[in-house]
């Protein structure tokens, strides 16, 4: 579980679309937002602009997470460098947590690039990320439960291994369908959560508040009038 003084859960936002991320960016209290290459090809069009005008919409302040493309390390770590061109600080590089990963997540670690180990399907995959040196290690919960296994199981185990071998990584819960899956990993105390749109969404999405809220603005305007809150009673 979270320590005392710890910072609360770190939120982000699971997608390149634009259009959403303008609007939701807005609303929700979110620290950043993640992509990789299947969501940059679900968005379509140049995947470089579409990374540039998240930058653009987020500011220069906000973490903002991207993949490298090759499988090899001296690719990846070539890709890192890109990417830190392109996106500058406040840049994380996901880097799949396979054996060559491993490798660039060492070299970049020691170039002072912040890493993300993803891919992330089983605790011990995830362990040898962080203790390669990446920042955050990410389980795709949603996809570990489609194979039959515990993706909830899966990330606070590693949660929890992180913390018993004191390892600075944080673990960065990704691949959710449900608000079941981040509620029980937000109350584990997880260090941080990627969500696509429609589960954030769905996180506090409720036609008994919805009714509720409804009520009250309805009961208002019985004694007030229409349109009048309390900005136009008081002046
Ligand atoms: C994080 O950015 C992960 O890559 C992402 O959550 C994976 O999600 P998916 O299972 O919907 O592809």
């Amino acid at each position: 579980m979270a320590d005392k003084g710890e910072t609360s859960m770190e939120l982000y936002l699971d997608t390149a679309d634009l259009a959403e991320i303008r609007r939701l960016y807005e609303l929700y209290p979110l620290d950043g937002v993640t992509t990789n290459p299947g969501i940059l090809a679900r968005t379509g069009g140049d995947p470089v602009k579409a990374l540039r005008g998240i930058r653009d919409i987020i500011g220069p302040d906000a973490l903002m997470f991207a993949q490298v493309i090759p499988s090899d390390a001296e690719g990846m770590v070539r890709d890192a460098r890109a990417i830190l061109k392109l996106l500058g600080d406040n840049t994380v590089v996901k880097v799949p947590a396979v054996p060559e990963g491993f490798r660039a997540i060492r070299l970049l670690s020691k170039q002072g690039v912040r890493t993300c180990g993803t891919v992330v399907y089983a605790p011990m995959q995830g362990f040898m990320a962080a203790k390669a040196g990446a920042e955050y290690v990410a389980p795709y919960v949603n996809r570990i439960d489609n194979l039959g296994y515990d993706g909830v199981g899966v990330s606070t185990q590693l949660h929890d291994m992180i913390a018993a071998h004191h390892l600075p990584a944080k673990v960065l819960a990704a691949s959710f369908r449900n608000t079941q899956q981040v509620q029980d990993l937000c109350r584990h105390g997880i260090a941080a959560a990627t969500c696509a749109p429609a589960v954030l969404e769905g996180l506090v999405k409720n036609p008994a508040v919805d009714g509720a809220v409804r009520d009250f603005a309805d009961a208002f305007a019985g004694l007030a009038g229409e349109e009048n809150g309390m900005a136009e009673l008081v002046g």
